[in-house]
């Protein structure tokens, strides 16, 4: 396998940064006869990318009728109707305004008792291969660096599985919950493998808080402690970044 290094793509704001992601999605769906597979990323990064594509619908008739998406990661121990679970997200901000129909819609099942979580993970993997794979992946970065939710320590062939929130993860999630103490511990997140599985891949990143992160994940050799740098072995793989989130990155 040729690798190709990520691609950047620099932005003056996130909107403009957004609105290319949205682009790109609104051509693979315009120009596929086949069902388009999407991988969907939730907290604040894509929100701009999801509304644009809902004026996309609105506006333009842009229909999600051939669209099938699967999520990256969901809380474990909360039910889809929590208010802050990703399932909650997703519908709040894209998919109760497409026309996506919801047998299309694959959330990992964050209420799954332990006994079923193995078998949940693995159908879930069997649901994306079954549709051919993910076409493309949208992601944002964890301050960590943490890819869905591969917290650091991830090894590179990871599939969809349980995974214990690291402390900045859930330190960050705390004010959403309303303390640390009631932050899910556990996730299940898509793998560092079913990940690097997608035929192309499209990171964002926003705002200075990410400029370190985005640093490392460019420039540091290949590390689980920076799960983000797994992206570097892709051959499809776009940063789009806002000025922000660039400075330090060569152009
Ligand atoms: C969460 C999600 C990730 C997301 C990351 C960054 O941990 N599991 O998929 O990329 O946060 O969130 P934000 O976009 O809010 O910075």
């Amino acid at each position: 396998m040729t690798i190709k290094p990520p691609a950047t793509r620099l932005f003056s704001t996130a909107q403009e940064a957004s609105v290319a992601v949205a682009t790109e999605i609104a051509n693979l769906i315009k120009s596929s006869s086949e069902p388009v597979v999407l991988g969907l990323a939730t907290g604040g990064t894509p929100l701009k990318l999801y509304a644009e594509l809902i004026r996309l619908h609105r506006v333009e008739g842009l229909s999600f009728k051939n669209v099938i998406t699967f999520n990256l990661d969901e809380y474990l121990g909360i039910p889809p109707q929590h208010p802050l679970s990703y399932w909650t997200f997703m519908h709040q901000h894209l998919f109760d305004h497409i026309d996506v129909p919801a047998s299309q819609i694959h959330i990992p099942n964050g209420s799954l008792a332990e006994s079923d979580q193995e078998q949940g993970c693995a159908a879930f993997e069997d649901a994306i291969t079954e549709v051919g794979g993910i076409d493309l992946q949208v992601l944002g970065i964890g301050l960590n660096g943490h890819i869905g939710f591969n917290e650091p320590g991830s090894p590179p062939d990871t599939r969809t599985r349980v995974i214990e929130l690291s402390e900045s993860t859930a330190q960050r999630a705390a004010s959403d919950f309303g303390g640390m103490e009631n932050v899910p511990k556990q996730a299940i997140t898509m793998g560092v493998a079913t990940i690097l599985d997608a035929k192309s891949i499209a990171m964002l990143a926003f705002g200075e808080s990410k400029t370190a992160i985005i640093r490392r994940a460019l420039n540091e050799s290949i590390t689980a402690e920076v799960p983000a740098t797994y992206l570097q072995q892709h051959d499809d793989t776009t940063y789009y970044l806002d000025e922000a989130a660039a400075t330090g990155v060569p152009f």
